[in-house]
């Protein structure tokens, strides 16, 4: 259904409601009308200070969706699997069996550039993976997957109609949360599995007198906290609240497990020390991706934020920074 021009103005009409699925010409399929070839892409986004931005119109997503944000999006998937790999495996062991007839859905909300479904569709084999984003960032071509393209808080997700096993949504913190965790329970067929994993934006210290109070790093996660609850329906995003949320909505057996993961290599053994330098680099190409976002907020000044995320920077980067963490939530729960 062709729509509105996106917000800068330029380019093509953008359809609004848009199912992507790459075919094996490399063009992009739709579930519904519209059929997309690769060089149609670039309306889907636009250049704001430096990085490339969606055009989803509504969509108060605030993150870059570049080349810069999807290698960005990939070593934190791999964080992510150093830290929670094997409850990843044993969750969806439990749900999808070793074997099947290829009926089970898979769905991963707010996908980005598709790797977390790259993964596990090539572990489950037998089911089908479905992954959604508001910008067509998923290229692969893989047998038993697909990626899909539309505002899941403008349109819901509900059309799937309970035939769903496993909903994953990782790091989605936008978008009135509550209402998502209603519409997953929808699509989830009875005894399916939700999977929700978050970043809090506070920081974690393991002593309770740090020798360096990363005062920039607290500003500047205070006004990442701003744009997250504007993004949020002005609701203040906590993924503390995520268990009431579910439970809200109908869930079971919901569980919540939070872990630290350590900004920098001061962190126990050798693989932790390891995995504090990935989250050290990655945490630092976050601050810069957020540049833009702060460059929004209303009375945002330049040369202000310039300066902040320089000093940001130099802190995370900082040997003295040694004993701050971030919390990373693991909820799951079932459909009853
Ligand atoms: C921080 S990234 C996380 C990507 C992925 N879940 C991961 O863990 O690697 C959030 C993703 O959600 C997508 N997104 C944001 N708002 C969305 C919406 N309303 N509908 C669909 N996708 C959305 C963004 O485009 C972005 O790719």
């Amino acid at each position: 259904m062709p729509a509105p021009g996106p917000p800068n103005g330029g380019g093509p009409n953008l359809p609004t409601d848009l199912d992507l699925a790459l075919s094996d010409t490399n063009s992009v399929a739709t579930g519904s009308n519209v059929t997309i070839q690769e060089h149609e892409y670039e309306r889907y986004y636009t250049p704001r200070h430096g990085r490339r931005f969606h055009t989803f119109p509504g969509s108060q997503y605030f993150l870059p969706a570049d080349e810069e944000e999807s290698r960005r999006l990939r070593e934190q998937h791999q964080i992510f699997q150093s830290l929670l790999g094997g409850d990843y495996y044993q969750l969806l062991g439990e749900m999808l069996g070793t074997g099947g007839n290829g009926d089970i859905v898979v769905l991963d909300l707010g996908c980005g550039p598709g790797t977390w479904v790259e993964e596990f569709a090539e572990e489950f084999q037998f089911a089908e993976f479905i992954g959604v984003d508001l910008v067509p960032m998923a290229r692969q071509q893989l047998e038993n997957a697909q990626f899909e393209c539309y505002d899941i808080s403008a349109r819901g997700i509900g059309e799937r109609n309970g035939d769903v096993g496993v909903v994953h949504a990782r790091c989605l913190s936008f978008g009135d949360f509550g209402r998502l965790l209603q519409d997953a329970h929808s699509v989830l067929t009875p005894g399916g599995l939700l999977i929700s994993i978050e970043i809090d934006w506070r920081l974690d210290h393991q002593s309770e007198f740090p020798h360096f109070n990363m005062q920039a790093t607290q500003d500047f996660l205070g006004r990442v906290a701003t744009c997250a609850a504007v993004a949020n329906a002005g609701v203040a995003w906590d993924p503390a609240l995520i268990p009431g949320w579910l439970v809200d909505a109908g869930f079971q057996n919901v569980q919540r497990e939070v872990r630290e993961i350590p900004v920098g290599p001061w962190m126990g053994s050798q693989p932790m020390q390891e995995l504090g330098r990935l989250v050290q680099t990655m945490y630092i190409k976050f601050v810069a991706a957020m540049r833009s976002a702060l460059l929004r907020l209303p009375g945002a000044d330049v040369a202000q934020v310039n300066d902040l995320v320089a000093e940001v920077m130099h802190e995370l980067e900082s040997e003295e920074n040694d004993g701050w963490s971030i919390p990373v939530y693991l909820v799951t729960a079932y459909k009853g």
